[in-house]
């Protein structure tokens, strides 16, 4: 078994809040990422895929295809985007970097199924020292 990361990049604006809370409230839990006015944040996603080196090829899995497929269902949809309005996939979610990890696993499982490999991980950074991993 081997496995290889695409890293892509997108920037995009989020508030995390219950609507029924007040602001302060909203404040309280969620600190600045309840900030009311929305705030951004420079967003890495590194995808991992698994699987047999293909002897022919050399390659898990062509890059460009990988890349290709991760920038069409997910980075189109989400770079300068707001979230929590704007990327249809994250529709009635909080728009935490959990949430969204696990997300983009439902979004592009499907697509990654269907080269010579398995999806491992979904690595989503929200800042330099946030981040979090799904595994499905
Ligand atoms: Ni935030």
């Amino acid at each position: 078994m081997i496995y290889i990361t695409r890293r892509e990049r997108f920037n995009a604006a989020h508030r995390l809040f219950k609507p029924n809370f007040s602001d302060e409230k909203n404040m309280e839990i969620f600190g600045k990422c309840s900030n009311p006015n929305w705030h951004g944040h420079n967003y890495d996603l590194f995808i991992t895929v698994k699987g047999e080196v293909n002897p022919e090829t050399g390659f898990l899995v062509n890059l460009k295809t990988l890349s290709k497929i991760i920038r069409e269902k997910i980075i189109e949809k989400i770079d300068h985007k707001n979230i929590n309005l704007e990327v249809d996939f994250m529709q009635n979610k909080m728009a935490s970097t959990e949430n969204l990890s696990i997300a983009i696993w439902n979004e592009l499982e499907p697509y990654i199924n269907k080269l010579n490999c398995k999806l491992h991980c979904v690595k989503v950074y929200e800042s330099e020292n946030n981040f979090v991993e799904y595994f499905g």
